[in-house]
């Protein structure tokens, strides 16, 4: 497709081949096998979608949702210019993801997720309380880190408002359970849902990050819309001439047939930075798993790590180069960038000068990205590309519903649920009980005997 409005993503694998990086590389008919048995996971894929498993696909569909959405961020909108995200995991990473991408101008996210209290006090600092509103979202309701953050938030907003603060609040949850739904009701917050079927990590195109989404002013309508035109290419385009399923089926064999246990996500991109910093979660979080689907012991997942080009071609590079050979790079390479940056004629006598005045900034960001890429593959490092068209809330959309899209097709491939999460839920009942809330006595009893046991500290 032309490099239009709705142009999409596509994936340059060259990197990826034998022919190109040697032994490390895939042969053209390793990857038309893998497709093949990508074709096996597709048909999967919506059984476990219709079986309610997940329903990341599916909301894309549910404009009255979107609506409701959008109203609700632009009446936050009309009382604020600041939104505190009071979130943690998948449910602050794809709003800030979006904030950082698109770079709304007047308006801005502030994100409470961890609870250091310097960064709490420092951010509660940074605000100015009439020009603040506030959206909490936990879709289980509970999470500590996120209750916490609200109680110390409505603390804030109190004192400073009185009961009016409550005008300024807006609580993303589980629409029939949790604390938060019933804290909301009892103080006459508006509530939005996040659908049952979509876990956190897989919720940035629900209430989660279109509410932040459509407060900052960005288009929902074009991020949907960009999200259904790759979902259609991804259901409907050939195994081999697919983004999503080549995607999947390149990371899947790199990890299981080359040994390739770690992603580099490499945007040459600052807007992307975040991006990456979601898809990281998205794809560590549904992997990463102890058992397949019928129960036997896999402990599957391939480990995301994020970087971001050119600067960390000055941290990390030396390593992807010449260290390990456990690692498969994935770059974002913008095609066209929003600001022209000219760099200006001076000093041209001098060698390090002369040959940079008259280029502009992106062909130095795209040398450098595409220098990279063919010393990895000359040094026999993997690596592929995604080649973004541009930044917009289109193809933010499409991006995000590729790698979800890919993230469950790797699911069906490697035989495991990518839906669940029982490690993280682990650690939830580990504070839980650490902090004495109530149910979770025998679990405190046991980890306080575990405190106990003598540590090694020098
Ligand atoms: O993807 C997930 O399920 C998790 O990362 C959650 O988003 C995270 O733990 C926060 O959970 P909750 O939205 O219930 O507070």
């Amino acid at each position: 497709m032309a490099a239009g409005r709705g142009a999409l993503v596509r994936l340059d694998f060259t990197g990826c081949l034998d022919g190109r990086v040697g032994r490390a590389g895939l042969s053209r008919d390793e990857i038309r096998r893998g497709c093949r048995r990508a074709a096996g996971g597709l048909k999967r894929l919506p059984r476990a979608l219709d079986a309610g498993r997940s329903g990341f696909a599916a909301i894309l569909d549910d404009r009255a949702a979107a609506a409701a959405s959008v109203r609700e961020g632009q009446r936050l909108g009309s009382l604020a210019d600041t939104l505190v995200v009071d979130g943690i995991g998948g449910s602050a990473l794809g709003a800030l993801a979006l904030q950082t991408a698109l770079r709304p101008k007047g308006r801005r996210l502030v994100i409470l997720d961890n609870v250091d209290p310097e960064s709490v006090k420092a951010r509660l600092a940074s605000l100015d309380p009439k020009r603040t509103a506030v959206n909490v979202i936990t879709k289980s309701g509970s999470t500590a880190e996120t209750m916490t953050n609200l109680l110390v938030l409505l603390d804030w907003m109190e004192r400073r408002f009185g009961p009016s603060h409550v005008e300024r609040w807006s609580a993303t949850t589980d629409p029939a359970k949790g604390d938060l739904l019933v804290l909301a009701r009892r103080l006459g917050m508006p509530t939005l849902a996040v659908p049952p079927n979509v876990g956190g990590r897989f919720s940035v195109l629900t209430a989660v990050g279109l509410v932040p989404a459509a407060f900052l002013g960005i288009d929902v309508g074009e991020l949907l819309a960009g999200a259904r035109a790759m979902r259609a290419h991804c259901w409907s385009a050939r195994p081999e001439a697919n983004v999503g399923v080549l995607g999947a089926v390149l990371l899947f064999l790199m990890a299981t047939k080359r040994r390739r246990s770690i992603q580099v996500l490499m945007p040459y991109a600052d807007a992307l930075v975040h991006l990456a910093d979601w898809y990281r979660q998205l794809w560590a979080e549904s992997l990463g798993k102890r058992v397949d689907r019928r129960g036997g012991v896999v402990e599957t997942g391939q480990t995301p790590v994020t970087a971001l080009g050119a600067t960390d071609q000055h941290s990390q590079v030396q390593l992807y180069m010449e260290g390990p050979h456990d690692k498969v790079v994935t770059f974002l390479e913008l095609r066209a960038f929003r600001e022209a940056v000219k760099i200006p004629r001076r000093h041209g006598d001098l060698a390090s000068l002369g040959y940079l005045g008259g280029r502009t900034l992106a062909e130095l960001l795209t040398a450098e990205k595409r220098g990279t890429e063919i010393a990895l593959t000359a040094a026999g490092r993997p690596n592929f590309t995604y080649l973004v068209p541009r930044i917009s809330a289109h193809t933010l959309g499409q991006l995000i519903y590729l790698f979800e899209f890919q993230t469950a097709l790797s699911g069906e491939l490697y035989g495991i649920d990518a839906f669940d999460q029982p490690g993280v839920e682990a650690g939830k009942v580990a504070a839980y009980a650490l902090m004495g809330r109530k149910g979770y006595e025998k679990e405190a009893r046991r980890l306080r005997r575990e405190l106990k046991r003598p540590r090694a500290v020098v």
